[in-house]
């Protein structure tokens, strides 16, 4: 990424004096641990302070990396070809964004990108290019304003909302309190995709490493960063009440594959003692 004091980067301008660093945000601390290049000297700071305290972090956003490509392209496989990514993030510029792998089984496939970062939509819009056959585009938009998105006139020009749609939730619904009904938000968006939608969630979890998840907890709020709330796998089961969960249920991230999955059996895998989020993939009916 370019020098965050050479002028070069305007997306988050206003927040920088010339000679300082940006302040750390989520879309780039993340992309530091997916082993991503866009970041900046205080994200990647802030992510090596949570590396001493979660060491499987990085193990575990490359995982939910994996997770973001492999469970839209199965769904992309049985027969979805509209994908709504909510909270997509930076684009990855050395792995396969959710759109080319959807594309690459369905060339025609249509995916709206959306994030509330500004640095993450203007960087959607430059690199997330679509197949000829199909459509992608990257909107500015908030979760938190589910009625906002679902009439943005680049969503609705993208999707057929009477069709079809998977709606992509990965490493969001966890930025959201309790008190904002998380449950609702998500209610919302299925209740305005036809029977066949199905939802893909990743969430973080304190279930395995609680003392550890609570102290990353404080040094997010330190840096400024959203709290993260950590939820269980009830609590994560509860989310996605009234909708059919697929093989292999709510896991672990790491233990996420797709049904159909046609890899060489691996060996038996080691017990996950450090887990830090689960995965799911679930139908509406
Ligand atoms: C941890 S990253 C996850 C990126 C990608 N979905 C993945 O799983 O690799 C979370 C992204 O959600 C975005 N985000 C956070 N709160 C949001 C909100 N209320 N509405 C839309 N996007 C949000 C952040 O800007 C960030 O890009």
């Amino acid at each position: 990424m370019s020098d965050p004091t050479s002028g070069s980067f305007d997306a988050d301008r206003p927040q920088r004096k010339p000679g300082t660093a940006a302040r750390p945000n989520v879309s780039r601390a993340w992309d530091n641990w997916s082993g991503g290049k866009d970041h900046y000297p205080s994200d990647a700071d802030i992510a090596a302070k949570i590396v001493t305290i979660l060491p499987n972090i990085r193990d575990s956003v490359r995982a939910s990396r994996r997770f973001v490509q492999e469970a839209p392209r199965y769904l992309a496989e049985l027969g979805i070809h509209q994908f709504l990514d909510i909270g997509a993030g930076l684009p990855q510029a050395t792995g396969t964004n959710l759109h080319e792998a959807v594309q690459a089984v369905q060339p025609e496939a249509r995916v709206v990108h959306v994030d509330n970062d500004p640095n993450a939509v203007m960087r959607g819009r430059a690199q997330l290019i679509s197949s000829p056959d199909g459509r992608v585009v990257t909107v500015d938009g908030d979760l938190r304003k589910v009625a906002e998105i679902l009439s943005n006139p680049e969503v609705t020009d993208t999707l057929d909302l009477n069709r079809p749609v998977a709606v992509c939730l990965n490493a969001l619904i966890h930025f959201m309190g309790d008190d904002e009904d998380p449950p609702g938000m998500i209610r919302q968006l299925m209740r305005a995709v036809p029977s066949g939608s199905a939802l893909t969630l990743t969430h973080a979890t304190a279930d395995y490493v609680p003392e550890a998840s609570a102290q990353a907890e404080v040094v997010y709020r330190q840096a400024g960063l959203p709290a993260v709330h950590h939820r269980s796998l009830q609590q994560i089961a509860d989310l996605v009440a009234g909708l059919d969960v697929l093989d292999p249920g709510i896991v672990p991230v790491e233990r996420w594959a797709a049904p159909d999955c046609t890899a060489e059996p691996k060996p038996a895998l080691p017990a996950l003692t450090d887990a830090l989020g689960y995965a799911l993939v679930a139908r509406k009916r």
